[in-house]
């Protein structure tokens, strides 16, 4: 990234974080120097989204999500972190910045698009040719009509090795951009060939418009069902939906998450305009997040079996996240919502649609499904359970709603239920109080990043460069006594990575606040830093408290070396005394 020197700097100066915030949650309540409101990333009834006005950085306490404001804008607006940039000077009145992505790679992307465009007009004209027959014949036989073929810019891959990579070339288009766009492949022998051989093929179109890529469907029983383009520069699976470019017009809020293609189109084609389909991969917090920009409802159309019934349930816990409602299809006398609206009509199937359990409902059913209610010993166990689940939904109406039936079902009172489910709940915050008052105390270990890469390998060490960070910036003055430290005296390669930027800014004497350290730190890496700058440093201390993180960082890279001898250890105790540790 290139932007201009300072320009990061004078945006956040400009987006205070307690208004942007603001115009998106309402940050009623306000604890010490911190303002708290309901986080708009999870659903829950008690405030545990703090925005720090102070320190311009926002932090939950429940799903862990932080950052800079920069973070917050990508986050709320699913937007990528030069786009959010964008967003925030145009609200703060500046000029746009110079995304230094370099004109290569912007025409290429243009190019990209392009010649998609072009690939899906050559399959949809391949459909009024001989070439196209048998696509045809199979849309006729799945009963899909022409103009949903045309809504969809549904086409034909002819069955030979180089019909589109004629056509294209004859358009201009080079081999080495079609390869780039997942159209053709390379032999082993080093010549190219069409991916998509005789097979229908529904282009991927985003919000926008463009085309970004295809899933290929196969004519027949022939392997894979469906075939989907490669990640390529402008196509990315776990990022995009099918049809969400029709369904983001659905006006009566009632998006479908289904498995297959056939099932999208056949819906719209009956009436269910939101019906939309994660290509081959399962569902991503990017595809959750990018259907709660229409709509808080949605309904997963997954298959029956246990394959679906695994990936509904993680699929409740994904939108659960993002704030939206979910039920569940339960389908009956046909496979899939294709073939029911066939069987049974539009009408059955908008029936079907009112009577799907609510998320609720379902994973009480999937509860109940494990246990024999007539055997006393097993409808207890079942009690249990439901309480257990019970207790982690945050809203009383409904709680008290599932409390009275199942009551109903097991001929216990309600009251009792709603008892046990209280006290597992209570004895839950309880619990998590402890552990954030634990976490507020400077602790011994570090608490683990969410995010994989960022793994501490040693949490006692990672701990005490936390602290160094936090300190820096909190009084920068303490910044030579850390001129020592190099990589060998980290543990974790991305607290090293915020540690060079802090000195480097204290070096620049650019400003050095926790929102300029997040806005160069990747996503992940800013939602962490947004929990470790959270923690609570006393500048009455600093100096001192600088002098045993710097210890730590001593002893932990020793015993890491595997030279922490007993002579050593003793040595370092000897010194050790003056700060009191043990
Ligand atoms: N799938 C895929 N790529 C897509 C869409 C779906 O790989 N772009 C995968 C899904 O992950 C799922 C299967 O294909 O495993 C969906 O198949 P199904 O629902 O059976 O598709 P239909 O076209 O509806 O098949 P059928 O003819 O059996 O109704
Ligand atoms: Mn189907």
């Amino acid at each position: 990234m290139a932007l201009q020197d300072g320009y990061l700097d004078e945006l956040t100066a400009r987006s205070d974080i307690a208004d942007v915030v603001g115009s998106y949650v309402n940050l009623n309540k306000r604890s010490g120097s911190n303002l708290f409101g309901l986080c708009p990333f999870h659903g829950e009834k008690t405030p545990s989204f703090s925005v720090s006005p102070e320190k311009q950085i926002y932090h939950c306490f429940g799903c862990g999500k932080g950052g800079g404001v920069i973070n917050f804008i990508m986050e709320i607006e699913g937007l990528s972190f030069m786009d959010a940039v964008a967003f925030l000077a145009k609200r703060a009145g500046m000029p746009p910045p110079d995304d230094g992505t370099p004109n290569e790679v912007k025409n290429k992307r243009a190019r990209l698009l392009e010649l998609n465009k072009e690939a899906a007009r050559f399959y949809y004209e391949m459909l009024s040719q001989p070439e196209g027959k048998a696509a045809v014949a199979y849309m006729e036989k799945r009963k899909i009509t022409r103009p949903v073929a045309i809504r969809f810019g549904l086409g034909a891959a002819p069955d030979g090795w180089d019909y589109l990579l004629k056509a294209m070339r004859g358009k201009g288009f080079t081999e080495k951009e079609m390869f780039e766009a997942g159209l053709i492949k390379k032999s082993s022998k080093g010549s190219f060939y069409d991916t998509f051989r005789n097979r229908l093929m529904f282009p991927v179109i985003d919000v926008r418009g463009s085309v970004l890529g295809f899933s290929g469907r196969a004519l027949g029983d022939n392997e894979p069902k469906y075939l989907n383009s490669p990640d390529t520069p402008v196509f990315n699976k776990s990022r995009n939906l099918f049809a969400i470019n029709l369904a983001k017009k659905c006006q009566d809020g009632r998006f479908i998450l289904c498995e297959g293609n056939v099932d999208v189109v056949s819906l719209h084609q009956a009436g269910f305009t939101g019906a939309v389909a994660s290509l081959g991969t399962s569902l991503t917090q990017d595809q959750a997040r990018l259907l709660s920009r229409y709509t808080d409802q949605i309904v997963l159309a997954y298959d029956g079996d246990n394959a679906g019934i695994k990936a509904a349930q993680r699929a409740i816990g994904i939108f659960e996240q993002v704030g939206m409602k979910v039920r569940v299809l339960r389908i009956t006398g046909a496979k899939d919502p294709d073939e029911y609206i066939h069987s049974y009509g539009a009408a059955a199937f908008a029936q079907l649609l009112d009577d799907s359990p609510n998320q609720v409902d379902y994973q009480l059913a999937q509860i109940r499904a494990r246990f024999q209610l007539e055997d006393e010993k097993s409808r207890v166990a079942y009690l249990n359970e439901a309480a257990d689940f019970l207790s982690k939904r945050s809203n009383a109406v409904e709680r008290e709603v599932y409390a009275n039936r199942i009551a109903q079902e097991t001929g216990i009172s309600a009251d009792a239920i709603l008892l046990e489910a209280k006290k597992r709940s209570s004895r839950k915050a309880k619990q998590d109080k402890k552990k954030a008052e634990r976490e507020l105390m400077r602790p011994a270990q570090a608490i683990q990043p969410s995010g994989h890469e960022l793994r501490y390998s040693d949490v006692v060490s990672a701990a005490a460069e936390e602290g160094i960070i936090r300190l820096l910036l909190l009084d920068p003055s303490l910044s030579p006594m850390t001129d020592v430290l190099g990589a060998e005296d980290f543990s974790s390669p991305f607290l090293y990575k915020a540690f060079r930027i802090v000195k480097k800014r204290i070096q620049e004497n650019a400003s050095l606040t926790p929102a300029s350290l997040c806005n160069e730190l990747e996503p992940q890496e800013a939602q962490h830093m947004s929990a470790v700058l959270q923690k609570p440093e006393r500048a009455s201390e600093a100096q001192r408290a600088m002098g045993d993180y710097m210890e730590k960082l001593k002893t932990q890279r020793l015993r890491r070396q595997g030279r922490l001898n007993p002579g050593a250890l003793a040595d370092l105790y000897r010194n050790k005394k003056g700060y009191g540790e043990h």
